[in-house]
């Protein structure tokens, strides 16, 4: 029986769940979709039809149809069904102005239940508390619900507009590889065992970095594609195994045609998505005024709040955490919260922690009074200090400071993580606050890692350095700007670039530099290098970070939510259960046996 009504014939819709409205009152309609709510009113039935378009109430009434009542009582939620009937305006008094159907519902003539639906999980509807493992293992009704299909068609209207724009200025897209040579770019390999070659393997492309400079080498010209991306690295709100990028390149170019390409495509984003004018050209800082005054590459510009160097004032201290920070190149970084001289001894023991456990020694602060500092550390600190310290950080009596010193990158991101944590307990990002964009620039072409001892790309090992700062590749390695750039939105980095090297000379110096030997080079990038001897042409590029800009976009605060089918923070798919195991059989196809 069941499955008779399943197969029986039905009415293709006439219109969708959300299109009808008064003009379409005395139609006869079919529509098609799920069962959101039942209402059970005094032998009246009144469903919500729901499909991605919108929600229709459709009425099943003993007196206007009884055979199709009979039916209704069947009706659960998530059942799909089509109905036919007449709309009618709602009578007086039961409009519903939050839908925009709300002034009329449909008077049902016939039901048909093309599938029943278990219980649900959770609730399909806005703003539900269900654990996000529970909506990833149901995905399926998860993106079900209003919020995440508004998600997936911000994403589809996002694509669209990168398209059209890159097509508008004459971008070529191009498809690379997904199974590709290892060659690492700073995060780990996926591999895939080959079958074919016992012991060789393919790597899923950690970018296309390699294939879109080479396909500038092909002339190209302009290259973009929307493209997966691959990275076994630890995930996050904002990071994810597999993840999409727009993918750009372009020959004969300076940083500024990057600059422009990309302004264009942002302005066309924050028109459409937002109906917003973003200011142009968008404002750049360099990596050292960045990390100076926002301790951090990626600073959120929505609110001030900026840090202040301090070595100057105290370059003469007898406090011993001052001279020795001054005598070893050290840095003294101060940030002055407004009006937070009544935290309490408690609350200043959490934020201590707070950047303690995030690596600080420890967390100096002063409470400005009246012509003096409350302070621990203020009786090691001269009344000339005090009071230059006051003027220089512009403070009053009510105020706040905060000290770090330390090594100077290390104690800067350290303020930078302080700074973020103050904007949040001082409510410094209001609702509705406008969009912050930010170029950073002229990042240092290596950075030292104290671990392995030794340099690695700060980007990624085809950057180019500033042209003035070549000679020091040998001499002074880690005061070389490359000419690379980040694009921030309010303190996310969603896209980096850089101009390349297209010299295979000063490519294999760089190798060198970063202590990658000949053979080394030639085994991971012999097809790079090969390539830039046949007529490379001076080429950058760009990528985005598609799901970043997404979640922006969206005002979500995890790029899970703009990702159809996303892992979780531990990397499991929960719907269909990968990673998993595979059959003998199969390993021994690619001459594999686990341990
Ligand atoms: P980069 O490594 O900076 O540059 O990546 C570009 C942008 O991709 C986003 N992104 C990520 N998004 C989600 N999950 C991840 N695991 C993840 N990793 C990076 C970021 C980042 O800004 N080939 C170069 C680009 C170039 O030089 O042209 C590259 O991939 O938003």
């Amino acid at each position: 029986m069941w499955s008779e009504i399943k197969f029986m014939k039905f009415n293709k819709r006439t219109h969708t769940c959300g299109e009808l409205r008064e003009t379409n009152i005395g139609q006869n309609v079919v529509l098609n979709g799920w069962v959101a709510i039942r209402r059970d009113l005094g032998g009246v039935i009144f469903i919500e039809m729901r499909d991605r378009h919108g929600i229709t109430q459709v009425v099943f009434e003993p007196n206007y149809n009884l055979e199709s009542h009979e039916q209704g009582k069947k009706l659960r939620s998530e059942y799909v069904i089509s109905i036919e009937g007449k709309v009618r305006k709602r009578p007086e008094g039961t409009e519903n102005l939050s839908l925009p159907t709300g002034q009329i519902d449909v008077m049902v003539d016939k039901l048909i239940i093309l599938n029943q639906a278990e219980t649900p999980p959770f609730p399909i509807e806005d703003g539900i508390d269900a654990h996000e493992d529970l909506r990833l293992k149901y995905r399926y009704l998860d993106l079900r619900r209003n919020e995440m299909q508004k998600n997936l068609l911000l994403r589809h209207q996002m694509y669209q507009i990168t398209r059209k724009y890159f097509d508008a200025n004459g971008f070529v897209e191009v498809e690379t590889p997904i199974l590709m040579k290892s060659t690492p770019e700073g995060a780990r390999d996926f591999l895939v065992p080959s079958r074919m070659h016992k012991g060789k393997f393919y790597a899923l492309p950690q970018s296309p970095q390699t294939y879109k400079q080479i396909l500038m080498v092909a002339g190209i010209d302009r290259y973009f594609q929307i493209v997966k991306c691959f990275r076994d690295e630890d995930l996050r709100a904002d990071r994810q195994y597999e993840f999409t990028q727009i993918d750009v390149e372009m020959s004969f170019v300076d940083v500024e045609d990057i600059f422009e390409i990309v302004e264009g495509l942002m302005k066309n984003f924050f028109k459409e998505i937002l109906n917003l004018e973003i200011v142009s050209p968008i404002p750049r800082l360099s990596f050292s005024e960045a990390m100076e005054k926002y301790g951090s590459d990626k600073p959120d510009l929505r609110f001030a709040l900026e840090m202040v160097t301090l070595n100057e004032v105290f370059a003469k201290s007898e406090f011993r955490v001052f001279k020795e920070s001054v005598a070893n190149n050290g840095i003294i970084t101060a940030l002055l919260a407004k009006g937070c001289g009544d935290y309490t001894r408690n609350q200043l023991d959490v934020l201590t922690d707070f950047v303690k456990k995030l690596g600080a020694g420890g967390l100096i602060w002063m409470r400005v009074k009246e012509n003096e500092l409350e302070a621990p550390i203020a009786k090691f600190l001269s009344s000339e200090e005090k009071e230059n310290l006051i003027k220089k950080m512009n403070a009053e009596p009510g105020d706040l400071l905060f000290i770090l010193t330390g090594p100077k990158l290390k104690t800067l991101s350290l303020m930078g993580s302080l700074r973020l944590e103050m904007a949040k307990r001082m409510n410094l990002i209001l609702p509705g606050a406008k969009p912050s964009l930010l170029w950073v620039t002229d990042f240092p072409l290596f950075e030292w890692d104290e671990e392995t001892k030794r340099l690695y790309a700060m980007h990624h090992p085809f950057t180019s350095p500033r042209v003035e700062d070549i000679p020091l590749m040998e001499t002074d390695p880690s005061n070389v700007k490359a000419r690379a750039y980040d694009l921030v939105m309010n303190g996310n980095e969603i896209a980096g670039g850089s101009i390349r090297i297209h010299d295979s000379v000063l490519q294999s110096k760089m190798f060198k530099t970063l202590g990658i030997s000949d053979e080394e080079a030639q085994e991971k990038f012999g097809f790079l290098m090969g390539a830039f001897k046949y007529g490379a042409p001076p080429h950058g590029g760009i990528a985005f970070g598609f799901d970043r800009l997404a979640m922006l976009f969206a005002g979500r605060a995890s790029i899970r939510d703009v990702i159809a089918f996303p892992k979780t923070s531990s990397g499991i798919s929960l719907m269909d259960e990968s990673p998993s195991t595979v059959d003998d059989s199969q390993l021994t196809e690619l001459h594999i046996r686990i341990k």
